[in-house]
């Protein structure tokens, strides 16, 4: 069937969101990194499928900004590539790439020098005029970290940057990740503040622009069903994984630095968790809903010192095997990967979150590279019956699982009565998906998130007390496991959910990981 965008509204009641939303107004977006993997996978055809489903404002412009030496032609040329290649609805269609493209412009330069950054204004001063963009501008820095601060200043300098209460709007987008840790995040949310009001900053974590992330929001608060149960007189433990198929591809340079838990925990993983754990917030706007998820980061119990990080956390590291029918390496034999590296890719926590309504409710947490499949989910064990009618053993706890990718659904597994004469319990499970359920494929994360940033919401990205909380919690545990008394990490077969040692760390508590 042939792409209709009013195919796409009716279909896919979703696709508008938690709210009513406003479109956003005339503006111009400035790709910082435009030469990079980020805007040629995502960034780009994320505009691109948004102009073809009429979701970019009227007036729109696009410059992309890197030091690669493109003329603008040259520029366009390769992002109509990549928007072949990755956009989300395809064949690319000619007339609207078209009109789209007639708003892009390049600038070649260094991010130290300020030439760059007066190149850049005159192209966004032209933009205003020849495409009606009123001086809005979002600025989205999809470069290394240890750029952000020379882009601030830079975009200060030139004057780029407007005051919070300017008729036009300046906003900064920051990729992760957000600091190497508490210190380094602290550090340049300061810098960042020097330069920008907090309603000008959208820190962004695509785990909150994915549909199924949100639709936990909707589950728990658009529902009378769960309240009553979620809390630690019903739910046994919660159990959240994070898997991937993939191994680290060409980021050997990175991940040596980064590692699982600077990639995936500090941010993604520990936003599963507070989405699942939050209060109801007072209302649905950005500081309420950020307000309570920062009330469960407060709450989660550090793990401190090196018998806790042993009690409470295992760490893996993949070595050769094979995944989805291929061989592949293992990690120490990845590009850019040191030949004795401890960097971790594959960790196990068990989490207490010290509230009233989660205390005694351990929330365990896995997430891993080259696991034997992709595979998000947060499953909701309730507590086992207090006396069984049909016999020990004869029905499971109910469990409540969220897929949050691939398949998006939820399932309840509840027991149900085996046809015949006796009264055998047999665990079924009712299964809600969401390709079924709303027929159009969703929106990617990232036209959600840019979308959110152009409009100026800010519930769906991460607040300076937000980063900092994951980050008091994750840092501990990092001091540890790069000392030099930690063993390091345990090894684990590529294709394997890990190390052994991670189904320990439940069956001292008598639980035991889902098989997925
Ligand atoms: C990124 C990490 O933030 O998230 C990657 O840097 C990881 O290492 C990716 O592969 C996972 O995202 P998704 O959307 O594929 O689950």
């Amino acid at each position: 069937m042939p792409y209709s965008p009013e195919h796409d509204e009716i279909e896919n009641p979703l696709r508008e969101g938690l709210r009513v939303n406003a479109a956003p107004e005339p503006c111009s977006v400035v790709v910082f990194g435009a030469s990079g993997d980020l805007a040629h996978r995502k960034l780009i055809p994320a505009f691109y499928s948004m102009a073809l489903v009429g979701r970019l404002p009227g007036s729109f412009g696009l410059v992309g900004v890197s030091l690669t030496s493109y003329t603008e032609e040259q520029f366009k040329k390769e992002m109509r590539e990549a928007v072949g290649k990755h956009a989300r609805i395809k064949p690319v269609r000619e007339e609207i790439w078209q009109d789209f493209a007639g708003g892009m412009r390049y600038v070649a330069g260094k991010f130290d020098d300020p030439n760059t950054f007066l190149e850049l204004k005159k192209k966004l001063e032209e933009l205003d005029h020849s495409r009606a963009t009123r001086g809005n501008r979002l600025f989205y820095f999809a470069t290394p970290p240890s750029t952000f601060p020379m882009l601030l200043r830079g975009l200060k300098n030139a004057g780029l940057i407007y005051p919070p209460d300017h008729p036009s709007f300046s906003r900064v987008v920051i990729e992760k990740p957000f600091g190497h840790d508490l210190a380094s995040a602290r550090a340049l949310n300061r810098e960042v503040l020097d330069v920008l009001n907090e309603k000008q900053v959208f820190r962004i974590d695509h785990y909150l622009g994915k549909e199924t992330v949100q639709n936990l929001m909707v589950l728990r608060f658009a529902n009378s069903i769960w309240e009553p149960l979620w809390n630690n007189k019903y739910v046994d433990h919660v159990e959240i994984t994070a898997g991937e198929e993939l191994g680290i591809e060409a980021r050997g340079k990175y991940y040596e630095e980064a590692g699982i838990l600077r990639d995936m925990i500090q941010n993604h993983v520990l936003q599963l968790v507070t989405l699942t754990a939050m209060e109801p917030p007072v209302a649905f706007d950005a500081d309420s809903v950020r307000d309570e998820k920062k009330k469960v980061l407060r709450a989660i119990r550090p793990i401190l010192g090196f018998d806790e990080v042993a009690a409470n956390v295992v760490t893996g590291q993949y070595s050769a095997g094979s995944v989805g029918g291929a061989d592949v390496p293992g990690y120490r034999q990845e590009q850019n990967v040191a030949a004795d590296s401890r960097t971790p890719t594959f960790v196990a926590l068990k989490l207490q979150i010290n509230n009233w309504r989660w205390d005694g409710v351990p929330f365990y947490v896995r997430s891993g590279k080259r696991m034997p499949k992709r595979a998000t989910e947060i499953a909701v064990h309730f507590k086992s019956l207090p006396h069984s009618l049909f016999g020990d053993g004869a029905t499971q706890p109910n469990v409540l699982v969220v897929r949050v990718q691939p398949e998006e659904g939820i399932a309840l597994r509840f027991s149900a009565k085996v046809p015949g004469e006796r009264y055998r319990p047999r665990t079924v499970s009712m299964d809600f998906r969401y390709g079924q359920a709303f027929g159009a494929a969703s929106p990617e994360a990232y036209e959600r998130l840019l979308l959110d940033a152009m409009r100026g919401d800010q519930t769906l990205f991460t607040r300076k007390d937000e980063v900092e909380s994951a980050w008091r919690l994750v840092d501990p545990i990092l001091r540890v496991l790069e000392s030099k008394e930690y063993p390091g990490p345990f090894e684990y077969e590529a294709g394997s959910w890990g190390p052994n040692q991670s189904s320990e760390l439940l069956a001292r508590d008598g639980r035991a990981w889902r098989r997925l």
